[in-house]
């Protein structure tokens, strides 16, 4: 099966990540219940493999902490934008659990996509070169302001490819319920 690690996005924050799609010729923008921050994406992985990879996710000890958004921008891919995204604030707890995880993947005997972790949401995959509209839309939400919002677990997903697209089903969910010691990460 293809699976990927995740934090997902609280509903209220969703709706309005949503409000931000644009009228932007070619952008084909991500459905409601596809947006997540993305920790590890693992690929094809055997069934076999992923009762390991689970123990050792579920040994992870890592507290919840809080994130925020924190503007715009494009992924480019030959010579053209690719895909439209929000970022988040630098938080050294996102770093260190998204490395927990990428070990637990790596140690449970998973190959895992080598691209090193870039925190971010896309909002849209964009099927033709930046336009005036793409231009409008950086500029417009450069300063972004969405709330901050909690982050208590962290999830396995399946990905499903359908000709309709791809179709994402939570597996289980990891708490972050380790009470670290002060300043601990
Ligand atoms: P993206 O949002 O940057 O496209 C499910 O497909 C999730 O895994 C998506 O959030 C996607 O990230 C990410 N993903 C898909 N293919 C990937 C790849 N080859 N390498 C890294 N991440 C990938």
């Amino acid at each position: 099966m293809r699976l990927f690690i995740a934090i997902e996005i609280p509903d209220d924050l969703i709706r309005m990540i949503v409000k931000l799609r644009a009228d932007i010729p070619g952008a084909r923008w991500v459905p409601a219940e596809q947006i997540h921050l993305t920790l590890a994406f693992l690929g094809e992985v055997d069934e076999g493999a992923v009762e390991l990879l689970c123990k050792r996710l579920a040994r992870i000890k890592h507290s919840a902490f809080t994130l925020c958004f924190s503007g715009t921008g494009f992924f480019f891919g030959h010579r053209r934008p690719r895909a439209l995204w929000i970022g988040l604030a630098p938080e050294p707890h996102l770093d260190k659990l998204a490395a927990r995880v990428r070990a637990a993947v790596q140690t449970s005997g998973i190959h895992q996509e080598e691209r090193p972790f870039s925190p971010h949401i896309t909002l849209a995959r964009l099927k033709l070169s930046a336009s005036r509209e793409t231009d409008a839309f950086l500029d417009q939400n450069s300063r972004v302001y969405l709330p901050p919002f909690p982050v208590r677990e962290f999830t396995l997903f399946k990905s499903q490819l359908t000709p309709q697209g791809a179709v994402h089903t939570a597996l289980i969910n990891f708490p972050l319920k380790y009470a670290a010691a002060n300043g601990e990460l």
